[in-house]
């Protein structure tokens, strides 16, 4: 009886042992990389360096490293949206670093609808190491506040 459980067990661990590789092998767990996004035609390069950019909406977050989750501290993260007028301009555009664990923090406002685009802010993140990710948030109607992973994949 107890050679069987003792079998049985074994059996058990062999098969978890695999899933897990398995699912390590396939990236399946751990950070995923986060979804690229168009960059859109109103990126401009060497926006301020500020952490706020209007009032009513928090979009804060961590910057990842794929696919093992290390923070990345002194990340560059450039931010862009329309402003509430629903134009783009120099007064909804920021640059900020992620902190030593890897937080980032920006106040704003909920971004209108732009055209026929859903609310949106767009994101561009660059880290030494890593590729550049562009990306876009897309904040839930009604809401204040959002948490969205920066997950960046290594460079080759
Ligand atoms: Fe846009």
């Amino acid at each position: 009886m107890s050679t069987l459980s003792n079998a049985s067990a074994k059996i058990f661990l062999s098969a978890a042992a695999l899933f897990i590789f398995a699912a390590r092998a396939s990236g399946a767990t751990g950070c995923p990389p986060t979804e690229p996004d168009e960059v859109g035609p109103f990126y401009r390069p060497n926006a301020p360096v500020r952490s706020q950019i209007g009032d009513g909406y928090l979009l804060a977050g961590t910057v990842l490293s794929s696919p093992d989750c290390t923070p990345i501290p002194q990340a560059r993260i450039e931010v862009w949206q329309a402003g509430p007028a629903g134009r783009y301009d120099d007064a909804h555009r920021a640059t900020l670093f992620s902190d030593e664990k890897g937080r980032y923090r920006l106040e704003t406002h909920f971004p209108p609808a732009y055209r026929t685009r859903p609310p949106h802010i767009h994101i561009l993140v660059e880290a030494p190491g890593f590729q550049r990710l562009i990306t876009q948030h897309y904040p839930k109607k009604g809401a204040k506040q959002a948490t969205f992973a920066l997950v960046l994949v290594p460079a080759r």
